[in-house]
């Protein structure tokens, strides 16, 4: 079949949940994807930062093939002889007392909000089902009701409710407006927030919010829930984003990149205090810990250490920006971003960005619009100097040429 069969297939057949660019992909390498015709990509979104390491890294699936032969699934009804030494290595890894493991990154998330609410009651003394979580405008941390239930966007939130109550939104970047509501609310539990906005169209917080943030939530004894899910595992340039500020979370969430793109695997990282909180049969998943998906992400977490690759993608990062601030055109508001997870902002009354991505995915580079005007740039963490000063050139001369 040729990709307009296979795009036909998947609307026929398929619920009408996403809107992908008309490309069909049928293998990966490294930065790279091709297409059914035998077309090659430089991947500039990495599965959502999901494939940091690369697609196809031969030492995560020699550890998938490898494990797949032995033990996939025991559910956590027994032992396995894998899932102890693997929360060993990434709580070692992290500075955490303990992981919780699940598999999507919105599971993570409600695993941080659970945790927090038990926190909440058990060691605050909030009085029952009075527990209150603070969010930003803008977050995104998934599809569920429970992650809806805290959006301000209207396309993820209409026509879903009723919503989760307990939750409290007030502006991103914002100490002042954070202070002021744990100054005023005492059955605060826990404060969520993402080191960097993804979805929003890779908002970056000014210097100092994140630290501002773990000042306020120890002084207000609130939990720091940082969602690390995008911006964890070397993509802004760090392992993760809140070592930029020497802001270690209460709770920490991890996912996409934690298992290199290959399996669903997140984790829920914190100490005694507050995981000690949740008790047998108050919490878990089928697939949650499975010895697969614990070697498949402790593989990957290797590879990036191995690798070097949030050093660099660090030095990446400042030369995708260094060579995109140089554009020169009325039609680009901004380049912003950290390490690899980047963005540019494009001023125009039509579907410039999505027409862009068009353009570029017919000169061989895969980009996806977020959040209107706006184009996420985010390849694999492995992507070489020369590969980037190649695919800079493309994006540039491909924004140059539009016709706004
Ligand atoms: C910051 C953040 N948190 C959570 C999620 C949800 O992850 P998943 O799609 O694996 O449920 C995402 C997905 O894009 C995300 O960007």
């Amino acid at each position: 079949m040729n990709s307009i069969e296979i795009i036909n297939l998947e609307k026929k057949f398929g619920a009408h949940n996403y809107n992908p660019l008309p490309v069909v992909l049928s293998r990966g390498k490294g930065i790279y994807l091709w297409d059914v015709e035998g077309k090659k990509y430089y991947d500039f979104l990495s599965a959502y930062s999901a494939v940091n390491q690369g697609h196809c890294h031969p030492k995560i699936i020699n550890s998938l093939s490898t494990q797949s032969k032995n033990l996939t699934l025991t559910s956590r009804a027994f032992h396995n002889d894998i899932l102890g030494k693997y929360e060993r290595f990434v709580t070692k890894l992290f500075n955490y007392d303990k992981l919780l493991p699940m598999n999507t990154g919105v599971e993570g998330g409600e695993t941080a909000v659970k945790l927090a609410r038990k926190w909440g009651y058990l060691r605050k003394k909030i009085p029952t089902n009075k527990a209150e979580i603070i969010f930003v405008n803008g977050n995104f941390w998934g599809r569920t009701l429970a992650a809806i239930s805290s959006s301000d966007d209207p396309v993820s939130y209409t026509n879903f409710g009723p919503y989760m109550p307990g939750y409290i939104n007030i502006p991103y970047n914002n100490l002042n407006s954070l202070e002021e509501i744990f100054k005023k609310n005492k059955n605060i539990c826990a404060f969520m927030v993402e080191p960097i906005q993804g979805e929003a169209g890779v908002i970056v917080p000014d210097d100092g919010y994140l630290s501002g943030v773990r000042y306020l939530c120890s002084k207000y004894n609130i939990l720091f829930i940082a969602d690390e899910v995008q911006t964890g595992i070397g993509r802004t340039g760090k392992m993760l984003a809140t070592d930029y500020e020497n802001a270690k979370p209460d709770i920490l969430i991890l996912g996409k990149a934690l298992s290199g793109g290959v399996l669903p695997v997140s984790a829920v990282l914190a100490d005694d205090e507050i995981m000690m909180c949740i008790k047998p049969g108050e919490h878990g998943s089928t697939f949650g810990g499975n010895p697969l998906s614990c070697v498949v992400a402790q593989t990957a977490l290797e590879v990036i250490i191995d690798e070097k690759l949030p050093e660099n993608a660090f030095r990446m990062g400042q030369i995708f920006r260094d060579k995109l601030f140089k554009i020169d055109s009325p039609f680009i508001k901004d380049v912003r971003g950290k390490g690899l997870l980047n963005a540019i902002e494009i001023v125009s009354e039509n579907n410039a960005a999505w027409e862009i991505c068009l353009k570029l995915m017919e000169r061989g580079l895969l980009a996806k619009p977020t959040h209107g005007n706006i184009i996420r740039f985010a390849p694999p963490l492995v992507i070489n100097e020369a590969e980037m000063l190649e695919c800079t050139s493309i994006i540039i001369e491909t924004i140059l040429s539009y016709k706004y």
